[in-house]
């Protein structure tokens, strides 16, 4: 089979700059589109867009790639995916302006017009478009989504997440992860009043904490952190037989049995000084939504992180900021 010719539009941080941070390259060793197409031969990398002459000097000097300023003179290379890691604005019209496109790998997030232009888009030519929510490439969690929580820790009875840096930012890879785990919610309510989220990469952005509602009756609660404190994106899931921590942005996460309890005769409790640590499988995230996204063009397999339930994702903060705007009423969430 012939290679999948690529273009990456926009050229910056998540598709190359990453790269250069060195604590992240401890963990995630293929942190940048970029390393991902170098990495996986199945790709034939042929060129990059991007207005920025210093990301243009940067594809041309640091990885030998054909650059260019605007879509339309890329057009030429004839690409078979598409890598969108601009900021949001003009993703659909990039798709639209090339109709080579087999299959579009997309940088979140996709909660304005623009993100939902691009799904309709993609959904219209049957493309498969896959959402970098990365945690949807993580092995161990794939293996949690897929009943290993069960398994492990029993009926869930209550779980609560944190997240900084803004909902649409970092609140929607915890959403996303609550809906990879525990399953579509019902409802969404806001808690707390909102405030802006300092700091964080998207202009206009909020905290504001909130709740999930489950088919179960189980709920999520999720409140915000200042990064400039310390970073965290976590959730914490209690069962009827134990305690799942995923903690240091997914990072480590702990299993703590139920064990009998310390301080009161037949009793039980979870025992969190007795943590196992399940194995991180961090490394490989990206390139295994690359590797799906390959397999979907060329033999139809389900993509990990689809437009569509990214747009379920977006959804859900949408509600969140309506339920904060009137009130924190409760709002059922419908299909997106
Ligand atoms: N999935 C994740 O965990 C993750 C992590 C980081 C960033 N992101 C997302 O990736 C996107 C890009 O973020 P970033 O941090 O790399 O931003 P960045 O500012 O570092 O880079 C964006 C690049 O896009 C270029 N650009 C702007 N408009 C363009 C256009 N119309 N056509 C082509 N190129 C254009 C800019 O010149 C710049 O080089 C954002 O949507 C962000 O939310 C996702």
């Amino acid at each position: 089979m012939s290679k999948l010719k690529t273009l990456i539009v926009g050229f910056g941080a998540v598709a190359r700059g990453l790269a250069m941070d060195t604590k992240m390259s401890n963990w995630f060793p293929i942190a940048t589109h970029a390393q991902a197409l170098q990495a996986d031969n199945r790709f034939d990398w042929v060129g990059v867009v991007d207005p920025d002459p210093a990301a243009q000097k940067s594809a041309k000097q640091d990885w030998n790639i054909s650059a260019f300023g605007s879509v339309e003179e890329a057009a030429h290379l004839e690409p078979d995916i598409l890598i969108l890691a601009a900021p949001p604005g003009e993703r659909a019209a990039v798709l639209r302006a090339l109709t080579s496109v087999k299959g579009v790998f997309a940088e979140k997030p996709l909660g304005d017009d623009d993100g939902k232009a691009l799904v309709k888009e993609a959904e219209q030519r049957n493309l498969p478009l896959q959402v970098n929510y990365w945690r949807r490439g993580d092995r161990t969690l794939g293996i949690l989504a897929s009943g290993g929580i069960r398994e492990r820790v029993g009926d869930i009875q209550a779980a609560t997440g944190v997240y900084g840096n803004g909902l649409a930012n970092n609140g929607s890879h915890l959403i996303d992860m609550i809906r990879m785990l525990l399953g579509e919610p019902v409802w969404a309510q806001a808690i707390g009043d909102i405030t802006p989220a300092s700091g964080g990469p998207i202009t206009g952005d909020i905290h504001v904490a909130f709740a999930l509602g489950m088919p179960t009756g189980t709920v999520v609660s999720i409140h915000p952190l200042d990064f400039r404190h310390y970073r965290e994106v976590a959730l914490d899931i209690w069962g009827t037989v134990g305690r799942i921590a995923l903690q240091q942005e997914t990072l480590d996460i702990r299993i703590m049995p139920r064990v009998a309890n310390r301080g009161l005769d037949d009793e039980y409790e979870i025992a969190a000084d007795e943590s196992v640590e399940l194995k991180s499988t961090v490394a490989d995230t990206l390139p295994n939504l690359y590797a799906n996204l390959a397999d979907a063009v060329t033999t139809r397999t389900p993509l990990l992180s689809p437009g569509k339930s990214a747009l379920k994702t977006e959804n859900i903060i949408n509600l969140v900021h309506r339920s904060a705007n009137t009130g924190n009423s409760r709002l059922m969430i419908g299909d997106a």
